[in-house]
């Protein structure tokens, strides 16, 4: 295999930035586009050479950017689109690629289109859902994903509005030509710019079904099966691919809730000449502590995470090609849920490599390579997610304690992510000379980024160096992927195959001491990467520490 010859994503690593709580480069205590230019040698010394800007378009707000109110503009907050080219141009020169986050699956209350879609009489009408209620019933008993129903009734003309996510998100028309006329002009707007592509918000939920919702029999449960993964996002999807990606060779990954690797492989199967996305993000290996969302925890179960992994590492081979990310923006930091905060640095390294050494490309979440840890709310009044209200208006009515509902929250909020990153041990952990935004977490004087460049042994350091390992690696890239031990609780052995040479990965999970035994074919490997001191070459047995970690090669 001709390394040279691949896609540039799929040997690139990703680093993922939420602007907002990156860095600060103006105090006013809000990260933007100069705290990015600051920081891109940082990125690039980690060993990421793309990165996803989660959204920076004006938006009140409402989640974040993640409800916009004009795509073709860089929120005032951020800086504008001036300062948006010089940072295009300085990735460019650091040969860093550029990934721009494309939310279209429903814009901002704000944005103008929806303004203009209130007067029924408006070309813009048709850009969203707009329906006729029962009496003072919504059209249909749908649910949304962030509240109660998924209507809003427009009291002026008493009609209903369709809005999948929250409120001030009502849900874009794709069945409508000239939303996708807009769609497609807004990708050829950044591409011209210079991005080199987007990572697809909620991309399966942008076709809703055909008739909704007269005259359509009311569906039970959520509604969720009649707006996500019908067949009509493919030839959206085609079209927008066909229409403004292709030409400019441009790269996608789609956001993909309740995704399987079957239903998956329909959108990036490389083989079968009908691809329509180039990545997917899936989320079953986010459910290993939860029942389907994080907030229904559960304990952390390895059995399930490694189906998880098993299955796409498997059923993608050879036909499409995986995303591999542990965090981002809409989950709690990965060592609070899957490691131990007591064995922090343990841990972060064991999750590290436990996704970093698989086929797949890897994506980063800021933070996560210093192992950045959950927060602890002490009111919800100290949150800023729109889930995390949304949660508690709603579990109020069954009147559940704020006490109570926190315990979940400070485990589950997607606040935990979005805490100012940690730079240094100074003020406001040096994410802002001004007032934050958002509280930075409290053990930022033990746990910032001036501290782990500063230690060899780091977080920051393994990812450096697993990075550099598995940079343009085939055993990494290609190699088949083998779990050893799929039912064990506590153990995830892997091995990966290439050519004539084989990588062992032995991961240790929990704080009890663990017996492990190496497996045939070992006897002459080499120590790669350990987190506590191990012998060079492998033994046949060892009693493995607090989630300890040793990975050997063959060959
Ligand atoms: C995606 C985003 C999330 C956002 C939601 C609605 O899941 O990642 O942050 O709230 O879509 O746009
Ligand atoms: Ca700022």
């Amino acid at each position: 295999m001709d390394i040279s010859t691949l896609p540039w994503w799929k040997t690139a690593a990703f680093y993922q930035i939420w602007p907002r709580s990156f860095k600060d480069g103006n105090g006013d205590g809000i990260g933007d586009l100069q705290g990015v230019l600051e920081k891109l040698d940082y990125i690039k010394d980690l060993g990421c050479d793309a990165i996803w800007f989660s959204p920076l378009y004006p938006s009140p707000n409402a989640d974040y950017g993640y409800d916009i109110a004009d795509y073709r503009d860089i929120h005032p907050e951020y800086g504008d689109l001036e300062l948006f080219k010089q940072v295009i141009a300085a990735c460019r020169e650091r040969g860093i690629k550029v990934v721009v986050d494309l939310v279209v699956n429903h814009t901002s209350d704000e944005h103008p289109w929806f303004k203009a879609s209130l007067d029924p009489t408006s070309p813009y009408r048709e850009y969203y859902f707009w329906r006729e209620g029962h009496e003072d019933k919504p059209p249909n008993n749908w649910l949304s994903v962030f509240e109660g129903k998924a209507w809003e009734l427009d009291p002026d003309t008493q009609t209903w509005y369709l809005h999948v996510f929250a409120k001030k998100q009502p849900d874009l028309n794709h069945e409508n030509p000239k939303v996708r006329e807009e769609v497609k002009d807004i990708m050829r707007f950044w591409l011209e710019m210079g991005v080199d592509g987007f990572r697809e918000d909620v991309i399966t939920y942008i076709a809703k079904r055909e008739g909704l919702p007269n005259g359509l029999p009311l569906p039970v449960g959520t509604g969720i099966e009649h707006y996500t993964g019908l067949p009509k996002v493919k030839e959206y999807l085609k079209e927008y691919r066909e229409g403004a990606l292709l030409p400019y060779d441009a790269f996608t990954v789609g956001e993909a809730p309740m995704m399987t690797p079957e239903k998956a492989l329909e959108y990036i199967d490389e083989t079968a000449g009908s691809k329509t996305l180039d990545l997917m993000f899936h989320f079953q290996h986010m459910e290993a502590d939860s029942l389907l969302t994080d907030w229904v925890p559960l304990p952390f179960n390895l059995i399930k995470l490694k189906r998880a992994f098993n299955a796409w590492q498997q059923k993608m081979r050879g036909k499409g090609w995986n995303a591999l990310y542990i965090e981002n923006h809409d989950h709690p930091r990965i060592i609070s849920r899957y490691g131990s905060e007591k064995y922090r640095v343990e841990s972060g390294k064991t999750l590290a490599a436990m996704y970093l050494l698989q086929s797949g490309t890897p994506f980063i979440y800021q933070g996560q390579e210093i192992g950045m840890v959950n927060t602890e709310f002490g009111s919800v009044d100290e949150s800023k997610d729109v889930l995390t209200y949304n949660n508690w208006r709603m579990v109020q009515k069954v009147r559940l304690s704020e006490h109570n509902f926190l315990k979940i929250a400070n485990r589950r909020s997607r606040d935990h992510a979005r805490t100012p990153m940690q730079w240094t041990a100074e003020k406001n952990a040096g994410f802002t000379s001004g007032t934050p935004w958002f509280a930075v977490n409290k053990n930022y004087p033990e746990i910032n980024a001036t501290a782990a460049l500063r230690d060899e042994n780091s977080l920051w350091h393994w990812y450096q160096k697993l990075l550099a390992y598995r940079k343009n690696n085939p055993l990494v890239l290609f190699g088949t992927y083998l779990d050893l031990a799929p039912l064990d609780p506590h153990r995830y052995i892997y091995v990966r195959e290439y050519a004539n040479q084989k990588l062992l990965v032995m991961l240790a999970f929990g704080e009890k001491p663990l017996k492990m035994k190496l497996p045939e074919g070992f006897g002459n490997a080499k120590l790669l990467f350990s987190n506590y001191a191990a012998p060079e070459t492998p033994e046949d047995t060892y009693t493995a520490r607090p989630y300890e970690c040793r990975v050997y090669q063959v060959g």
